[in-house]
């Protein structure tokens, strides 16, 4: 930025590509935080593809689980991730399978939390494996500095979740970044581009947000979970100790104010009784536990857990990861330049590119960096995807009388019908874009037909099938309109719903 004397300007570097960029391997310092349940392989991979850095939450996940999301994130992106984990909330025995996994998959990067264990930053950086690790105190950044973790997160006492913290971060973060020898990232309350120039401003070279990840179409919180997120200010939000079963004695929560955090009395929460007030995944959710709704939840989901920071007051309408991403970094980057400048502030954040001034700024503006692709090469995409739908609904149809049993008939009816309800949805797409659909079907279809096996022929379908998935995966990132977005998903869905049945077949 520039910062001017009397008279000569001194130009001082500040720019978003700090060393905790190079360090994690992506575009921006944004770092979309592990929550548990709700930051899995899908958001992760999003935030990822946008430029942010992706982590997935798997506090006491599983060995299993961790490993197949772990081979899910990397089917949707081949850019850098981390796991988070949470040694003092998780028993030692699966804290161990967890760490071996972690191990094993090579993974990039670990983002710890809460007490810091030595033993468990030791282990991983033995691996070779990047350690960040999310601290609430100067005390136990000291702690997590002389363990020898790679990059710290300082949580301020706004931070949605579980919170480690008592101060706000932007008084805990000139401490900590003075000591610091490796980059700070700032957590908290953050989901503005202006709260992520102040942040850098005293020190942190990047930022780690829930929230504002949470209030997206990839995230697995429970619709109605976002929804109160989006209703609500920074003062419908509580930090308590009321939402306790799972974890640690005495670790305070920030969450939105519901009928549990007015109503229940300390006798209550104490109780050892447990109350079920709703299921998810097959498994009983209790009054006062520390589980947030997730997808597929279901009873009281107004007693659950609704995690929130004081950063929910900020975040209006649900969109994208990528959206979030891009709009983050638009607002940093102004804010960023009207400190530099001393400009009145821009009214249009696309404007900005054309009163750049600072030559660090300057390279967030090229190339790829508005991120969503034109209605032409969405259209173009969604055109030729409305072609090969038709040749598969086509080739079901036509192979029906060569199916032979009743599985493989069924099967085909299944492909069928789905690539059916594909070619509507596609249509819709297009006429959302304002454009014409043509009749066309697919070169695919003389080329399946061309093949007389049947089972050889399923082989070219289930191939298409993926080519498709990976299609859709590549593109999503940058779908900007919120509804064809829903639409590729749903499409993508079909196909892999699709490709298990014919794996079945094909084995
Ligand atoms: C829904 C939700 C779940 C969270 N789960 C975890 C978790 O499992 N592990 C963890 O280290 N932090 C977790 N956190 C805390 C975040 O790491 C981070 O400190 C916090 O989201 C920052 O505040 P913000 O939500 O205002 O951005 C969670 C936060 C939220 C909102």
């Amino acid at each position: 930025m520039l910062v001017s004397d009397s008279s000569t300007p001194i130009a001082v570097p500040l720019s978003l590509h700090t060393p905790l960029v190079a360090m994690l391997g992506c575009q921006y310092p944004i770092i979309c935080a592990g929550m548990g349940g709700v930051a899995r392989a899908e958001l992760a991979a999003a935030v990822s593809e946008a430029g942010g850095f992706g982590c997935m939450g798997m506090v006491r996940e599983s060995a299993q689980f961790i490993r197949a999301q772990i081979e899910q994130y990397r089917a949707l992106s081949a850019r850098p991730f981390a796991v988070n984990i949470v040694p003092a909330a998780t028993a030692p025995e699966l804290l161990e399978q967890q760490i071996a996994t972690l191990i094993e998959m090579k993974v990039t990067a670990v983002c710890l939390f809460w007490d810091v264990q030595s033993e468990v930053v030791q282990r991983f950086k033995g691996a070779g494996i990047t350690v960040i690790h999310q601290v609430g105190s100067v005390a136990d950044a000291d702690k997590a500095l002389a363990a020898g973790v790679d990059i710290l997160i300082v949580q301020g006492v706004d931070a949605g979740g579980h919170v480690w913290a008592t101060q706000s971060v932007y008084s805990l973060l000139p401490e900590i970044c003075r000591n610091s020898k490796v980059p700070v990232v700032a957590a908290g309350g953050i989901a503005t581009g202006q709260a992520i120039a102040a942040a850098m401003l005293l020190g942190a070279q990047g930022v780690s947000c829930g929230t504002a990840f949470l209030a997206t179409f990839e995230s697995n919180a429970h619709s109605y979970h976002k929804q109160r997120v989006l209703e609500a200010s920074a003062d419908d939000t509580l930090y308590t100790t009321k939402f306790h079963i799972n974890w640690p004695d005495d670790a305070p929560v920030r969450v939105l104010r519901n009928s549990v955090t007015e109503t229940s009395t300390a006798e209550q929460c104490d109780s050892a009784q447990r109350v079920k007030i709703g299921e998810q995944d097959g498994q009983p959710v209790f009054l006062f536990a520390t589980d947030s709704p997730l997808r597929g939840a279901s009873g009281e989901l107004e007693k659950m857990a609704l995690y929130a920071g004081r950063s929910c007051g900020e975040i209006k309408e649900l969109c994208s990861a990528a959206q979030r991403v891009q709009r983050l970094v638009k607002e940093t980057v102004q804010s960023l330049q009207r400190l530099a400048t001393d400009q009145a502030p821009t009214a249009d954040p696309e404007s900005v590119s054309e009163v750049s001034s600072s030559p660090c700024m300057a390279d967030q503006f090229s190339g790829d960096y508005s991120g969503h692709c034109d209605d032409e090469e969405l259209f173009g995409f969604i055109a030729q995807l409305l072609e090969a739908e038709r040749a598969v609904a086509k080739v079901c149809g036509f192979s029906m009388g060569q199916a032979g049993t009743s599985y493989r008939h069924d099967l085909l009816l299944r492909i069928h019908s789905d690539a059916t309800e594909n070619c509507e949805a596609l249509a819709q797409c297009i006429e959302m874009l304002g454009k014409q659909t043509t009749s066309a079907i697919g070169s695919d279809f003389a080329k399946c037909m061309a093949i007389n096996g049947f089972i050889a022929r399923m082989q070219y379908i289930r191939n298409d099938q993926d080519e498709v998935i990976q299609n859709i995966s590549e593109i999503l990132p940058r779908v900007g309109n919120a509804q064809i977005f829903d639409e590729l998903k749903k499409i993508r869905d079909r196909h892999r719903g699709n490709i298990e049945l014919l794996d079945l077949l094909l084995k």
